[in-house]
């Protein structure tokens, strides 16, 4: 029997960061890359010291309570938590960590592409070509939104939101921020703070949202909210689904008071809202921000330094509960 902590490893991570973990893990691993049900999830941590979960598996109040005792930790391989009750784990008495920082880039990068596909209707163009319905061009053809030197408003001036902010500068565009505080000067790096969601919105002709799901921040961009910002703006999610009410964006886009939106998350996932699929102005991706060979790495290996802290009586760097 090994002595190393046995570790189950709930998806298919990166080969460098699977190696690792052999390396100082007794893994359980998931090579077929199956997705677990809660009651899998509640059944196989009787054999598990910690866990090494992704986003995709809930571990709720009612999941957290029949857990096995013999679960320490549970190392996310996310920087979200919202798939994890934190109160209830807490009071299990099971630490959780996350993976801050080293998915800011890439996620950045998703936000920036879907601000210009939006804006230039990239889905729309590209669709077009391939199904060979390409059959013309004027100068009235295929006229989108101009980024450069526009207003970004960045709601979450958190990590992701500051790397957005740089790439929204790289396009000369003035940037406004919301946040629950105000970010230091060397932060803010010429960013303009607002002090209450609905002034940032009037400002924003484009929006990019990157604050965490919680219940506060729940369809954090409804109906009324939505028309706060100018007409014709632009809303990137690059965040968590729950933070727009899906009817609401399709009402505002259909009404034309938003231009077009960009988004990489959903309310249900994988799968999306099926409702988005006739929306032209809707350029979407399937949850990819942090999926780039680099930051996946990088996520696995946080994960793992956060383990082997713990297993070695330190403080895990990324404790969250
Ligand atoms: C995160 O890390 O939260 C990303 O959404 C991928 O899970």
């Amino acid at each position: 029997m090994s002595d190393k902590p046995r570790l189950w490893i709930t998806r298919k991570l990166s080969a460098a960061t699977e190696a690792r973990a052999q390396r100082d893990y007794d893994v359980i691993p998931n090579p077929e890359d199956e997705v677990f049900s809660a009651e899998e999830l509640i059944a196989k941590s009787a054999e598990v010291d910690a866990i090494l979960p992704c986003h995709s598996e809930v571990f709720s109040a009612d999941v957290a309570a029949r857990l096995s005792d013999r679960v320490k930790i549970i190392a996310n391989h996310s920087v979200g938590v919202d798939h994890c009750d934190l109160a209830a784990l807490k009071a299990q008495g099971i630490v959780v960590t996350n993976t801050p920082d080293v998915l800011s880039d890439a996620t950045a990068e998703i936000a920036f592409l879907l601000l210009l596909g939006a804006a230039r209707r990239a889905s729309e163009g590209d669709r077009m070509v391939r199904a060979g319905a390409w059959t013309s061009w004027s100068p009235a053809f295929m006229v989108g939104q101009q980024v450069t030197g526009k207003r970004l408003g960045i709601v979450g001036m958190g990590r992701v939101g500051r790397v957005m902010a740089r790439r929204g500068r790289g396009f000369d565009m003035e940037v406004h921020y919301y946040n629950r505080k105000r970010l230091p000067p060397e932060l803010e790096e010429g960013a303009t703070f607002h002090d209450n969601l609905d002034d940032l919105l009037a400002v924003s002709e484009f929006l990019s949202l990157h604050c965490p799901a919680t219940p506060e921040t729940t369809d954090l961009m409804n109906r009324e909210r939505l028309a706060k910002l100018p007409a014709g703006a632009i809303l990137v999610n690059t965040a968590r689904g729950a933070l727009v009410d899906e009817a609401a964006l399709i009402e505002a886009l259909q009404s034309g008071h938003l231009a077009a939106a960009g988004l990489d998350v959903f309310r249900q996932e994988p799968g999306g809202n099926p409702a988005f699929a006739a929306l032209d102005t809707l350029f979407m991706l399937p949850h990819i921000g942090s999926a780039t060979r680099d930051t996946r790495d990088a996520m696995g290996f946080r994960a793992l330094d956060n383990l082997d802290a713990f297993f070695a009586g330190r403080e895990p760097a990324d404790r969250v509960a």
